[in-house]
């Protein structure tokens, strides 16, 4: 069943096209990424989808309810994470909670606090409950706004940029909590990034957007192959000499030998790494070669998307 469904979603500010014609869907349970340079429409998008802007065109469910006709019941299962998330700094972190909660009206109170408690425990903000948020660090407001996205409940979350602006170690520490989020709690969550690394760890999909317009959706594993192409080989030698890059180049399935001869090092494109390397290998070996390594280099995610950018 899909938790969200988009169908031409459209969206202009006077003549400017943000987000263009956009059709894409995300499964229950599944974490899907919204991939793209800044203003490629992401955050154009997730606002649409969450009731607080609307669609020039097009037409979107979120939970099975409509966008433009049934917005209330789409803001009360959803949570989302705005690009900048306005706390109260003058609030405890406990009474940030508990002002969301009533707005979203919790009336009654022992669910209320309990809530709330479980919401801080999970996100290990119980023991600064009573402190005020305008003394948090950058990482804990930003669980904190995460938490407060969560005291309704929602099936359905958005997240716009969860780690934008944090420190590797902050940020490792959101990704897992994202990663605990859709896992324990089954959560449908839609990601806005563009840190190549969250969409990898994360992501089941990705769909990389540009200029309002989808570009290519998959999983990381198939946009990587889709994008930068099939993995190469990478041997390394103790001596490297002519007679042995002919002797590769002679294999059927070699396509194009790089060599840097700082390193002895060779790098490989060929139709099929898995089965051939022996092969290559083999060769190697008989024109006198004497190999220190052999290993299957992957293209990252953010190599492909770097390229695929780049050609868009
Ligand atoms: N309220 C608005 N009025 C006019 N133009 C807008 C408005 N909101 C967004 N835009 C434009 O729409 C385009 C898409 O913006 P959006 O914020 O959706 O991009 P984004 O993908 O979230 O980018 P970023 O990665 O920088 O957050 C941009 O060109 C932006 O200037
Ligand atoms: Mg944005």
């Amino acid at each position: 069943m899909s938790s969200v469904e988009t169908n031409g979603l459209t969206r202009r500010f006077g003549s400017f096209m943000a987000v263009d014609h956009l059709s894409f869907e995300v499964k229950e349970g599944e974490v899907f990424g919204l991939l793209g340079p800044n203003g490629a429409g992401k955050t154009t998008t997730v606002r649409m989808l969450a009731c607080l802007i609307s669609s020039s065109e097009g037409s979107a469910s979120v939970g099975g309810y409509d966008i433009g006709r049934d917005s209330l019941k789409v803001r009360q299962i959803v949570g989302i994470l705005t690009e900048n998330p306005s706390l109260y700094e003058r609030l405890t972190a406990y009474e940030n909670m508990d002002f969301f909660a009533e707005a979203y009206g919790l009336s009654d109170v022992q669910e209320k606090r309990n809530r709330i408690r479980e919401l801080l425990e999970f996100f290990e903000l119980y023991e600064r409950r009573n402190n005020k948020v305008a003394t948090f660090s950058k990482g804990m407001k930003q669980k904190l706004a995460i938490a407060r996205a969560l005291v309704h409940q929602p099936p359905i979350l958005f997240l716009d940029e969860p780690t934008a602006g944090l420190d590797p170690e902050s940020s490792k520490v959101i990704r897992d909590l994202i990663e605990r989020l859709s896992q324990r709690e089954k959560h449908t969550i839609l990601l806005c990034t563009h840190h190549l690394e969250d969409a990898e760890k994360l992501c089941n999909r990705v769909m990389i957007i540009n200029r309002g317009k989808s570009v290519i959706v998959g999983s990381p594993d198939e946009l990587r192959d889709k994008i930068a192409g099939q993995p190469v080989l990478q041997v390394i030698l103790k001596n490297l000499n002519q007679k042995i890059i002919e002797a590769i180049k002679d294999v059927k399935q070699v396509k194009e030998v790089d060599v840097d001869n700082s390193a002895s090092r060779l790098i490989i494109t060929l139709d099929d790494v898995k089965s051939v390397t022996p092969e290559v290998v083999r060769s190697i070996v008989y024109a006198g070669g004497m190999v220190l390594s052999v290993n299957t280099l992957r293209p990252s995610l953010e190599e492909a998307y770097l390229k695929l950018v780049k050609e868009e």
